[in-house]
């Protein structure tokens, strides 16, 4: 048998292969692998009981069968995994301590586990759409979650095998830009000349006092209209004021971006498919799924309770406005197109606030008939969508004067808070040191509590709870990696480590590399460059079993987090993996005398750190060496 890089996966196709050879019918056999209560094993097999019941055998000589097929087969080795069928036919699996051992050999730095999961999504290109912000606004708290979030999928699927494009659909062809135009040209006492020096800030105030206007006056209104219509036919001045309104734009978001380690592949804006709307109409009238209803182009699903156009209130698919212009769902629709045509994805993965999951349901039904009818592969479409962040008053999260927060605020104050923190908790760190952890932490902090819930929750934001170094905080894990690291420092000063020739990556920080190549996230602390060789032995304590097993389970909690596109299962997978990782150290010591003992505990340390530095990586975070 090979090391399984996952054995829960690999137990669940095993009895799948064998289940018709067994007797289990034709149908497919789900064998429904779950974590089993630690007293009988690792994992327990429940699906047999249904089956059983459906065929109307016993589920005991059903599930002795199946046990035969995989032990008799070979595929299955005794020395790795031992079976038991237990009760009226459950089948538990206990991974044993030599399995655990070669594991820990085998799956040694960032590279194996990454080679490990590239099973996951084995080459499928994924397009994913992402942060994908409106211009002409400043970023507010509201602009976390997609970036955060989006970031964290991306980093995921790209690490689990995934030929990723990340693509910033930015929101830069919308009505208000009549408004902005009008406004500028009326309201900015430096005219159109001057636009190219307006910040976002004023321009976001601009538009602020060009709505008010335009809603206080009909014929400013009008003119704003008008305004937007030369924009889009074309006419030089308003393309050029448009074209540095959204240089201005992504100048800004860049900051933000590049302080949350944000690296879109493509940024094509609703604008790009200004001209590609054309033939989406075109296809969806030809194949009668769109009609004109009072000049707009609408499409009904009269198959969806909510989207029928008996529903009540009706909730048409507006794919083109009554004045004939391009809208959103047009051009989503001319986007996907586009992904497919040039792209060739397999995949799409939309993240957004979850304000727009009729959007998106739309969008997926229409394009779903719209491909059928062309005969076209449609690719697998997935929302992520995401809950709101709350303030402590449980309202959406907002200033005192009701304003919405500024991102560059909320993590500036991030920074500081943590600022004063590390001086409080580690007052010797050099100045320049010390405001590397303090940026590192402030923002690891902030991004950890959103990606730590649920995403399809709302949450309170909350300074206490996201800065605490207790409980599942990145405050926590940064520094469990970083006491990791420092028993590797102090083994080093003693002279003597596990001896193990594999071992850290110590890739630096993930930047965006380019499509196709895996997202980096390399091993943690320094086993290679320590002297005195010494084979581990085999793992002994139950303290030592109970980490080891926990490692084990980091491909399982990967495989969720994939599967769902929730990153929480991967922040709760590493929590636990501190809280077993902490229970060893303080049952057992690592630098003791006996070199084969001090040996396997060290590689104990050195995988802890390797799943916890690849975990927050993929998270977005980079460890400290120090904090
Ligand atoms: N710009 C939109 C917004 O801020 C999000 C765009 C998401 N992507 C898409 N293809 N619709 O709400």
């Amino acid at each position: 048998m090979d090391i399984w890089f996952n054995p829960v996966r690999e137990l669940d196709a095993l009895l799948r292969a064998v289940a018709p050879a067994a007797g289990f019918g034709d149908e497919p056999f789900d064998p429904e692998i779950r974590p089993a209560d630690p007293r009988f094993g690792d994992f327990q097999a429940n699906g047999v009981l249904a089956r059983a019941k459906a065929l109307k055998k016993n589920p005991r000589a059903l599930a002795t069968a199946l046990v035969e097929n995989i032990t008799a087969g070979g595929a299955l080795d005794g020395a790795f995994v031992a079976v038991e069928i237990a009760g009226p036919g459950f089948i538990n699996f206990r991974l044993t301590p030599a399995f655990l051992d070669a594991w820990l050999a085998r799956y040694a730095d960032a590279d194996a586990f990454s080679a490990g999961a590239a099973a996951l999504y084995a080459g499928r290109r994924v397009v994913i759409d992402y942060p994908s912000p409106n211009t002409a606004k400043q970023m507010h708290v509201g602009h976390l979650r997609p970036m955060v979030i989006g970031e964290a999928i991306a980093r995921l699927l790209q690490f689990c095998g995934a030929d990723l494009i990340r693509d910033n659909h930015i929101g830069d062809w919308g009505t208000n830009f009549g408004v902005l135009i009008w406004a500028i040209k009326n309201l900015h006492t430096g005219g159109t000349g001057a636009a190219g020096t307006l910040t976002l800030e004023a321009l976001e105030d601009l538009y602020k006092r060009g709505s008010a206007a335009t809603k206080a006056d009909p014929a400013a209104l009008d003119a704003a209209r008008a305004e937007l219509v030369k924009l889009q036919t074309g006419d030089p001045e308003n393309l050029a004021l448009w074209e540095r309104i959204v240089a201005t734009s992504n100048s800004a978001f860049q900051e933000m971006y590049d302080l949350l380690g944000v690296h879109p592949d493509v940024t094509l804006g609703e604008s790009f498919y200004r001209d590609k709307v054309g033939r989406v109409y075109e296809e969806l009238l030809r194949d009668g799924l769109a009609e004109e209803s009072d000049g707009a182009l609408v499409v009904w699903h009269d198959e969806h309770p909510r989207f029928s156009r008996n529903a009540e209130p009706s909730q048409p698919f507006i794919v083109r406005k009554k004045d004939g212009g391009s809208n959103y769902a047009g051009t989503d629709l001319a986007t996907l197109l586009y992904r497919v045509e040039h792209y060739h994805a397999d995949e799409c993965v939309y993240v957004t606030d979850g304000r727009q999951q009729d959007h998106f349901q739309q969008l997926f039904l229409t394009a779903e008939k719209w491909f059928r009818a062309e005969k076209r592969p449609l690719p697998v479409l997935r929302h992520v969508w995401f809950g709101t962040i709350l303030g402590e008053d449980g309202r959406a999260i907002k200033t005192k004067s009701g304003d919405p927060v500024r991102l560059k605020t909320l993590l500036d104050e991030a920074v500081e808070r943590a600022a004063a923190l590390t001086a409080e908790k580690n007052p010797d760190l050099p100045a320049a040191e010390r405001e590397h952890v303090a940026r590192t932490v402030g923002i690891a902090a902030v991004r950890y509590a959103d990606l730590s819930q649920n995403r399809t929750l709302d949450y309170t934001f909350s300074w206490k709870k996201l800065l605490a170094f207790d409980g599942n905080t990145a405050p926590y894990l940064l520094y469990a990696v970083a006491r990791i690291r420092s028993i590797f420092r102090k083994a080093g000063e003693q002279g003597a480590g596990s001896g193990e020739q594999e071992g850290s990556a110590g890739e630096e920080g993930q930047r965006d590399k380019g499509k196709g190549q895996k997202a980096a996230t390399g091993g943690a602390a320094d086993a290679d460059s320590l002297p005195a060789p010494c084979s581990p032995s085999a793992l002994e304590t139950p303290a030592e079993l109970a980490l080891a097993r926990k490692l084990v389970a980091f491909p399982a909690a990967l495989a969720q987090a994939c599967e769902e596109l929730r990153p929480h299962h991967l922040c709760a997978y590493l929590f636990d993996l501190a809280g077993a990782y902490s229970t060893f150290n303080n049952a057992d010591k690592v630098l003791v005398d006996d070199a084969p003992v001090r040996a396997r505990r060290l590689r104990l340390c050195d995988r802890t750190a390797t799943a916890l530095t690849i975990g927050l990586r993929l998270l977005g975070i980079e460890p400290l060496e120090r904090m």
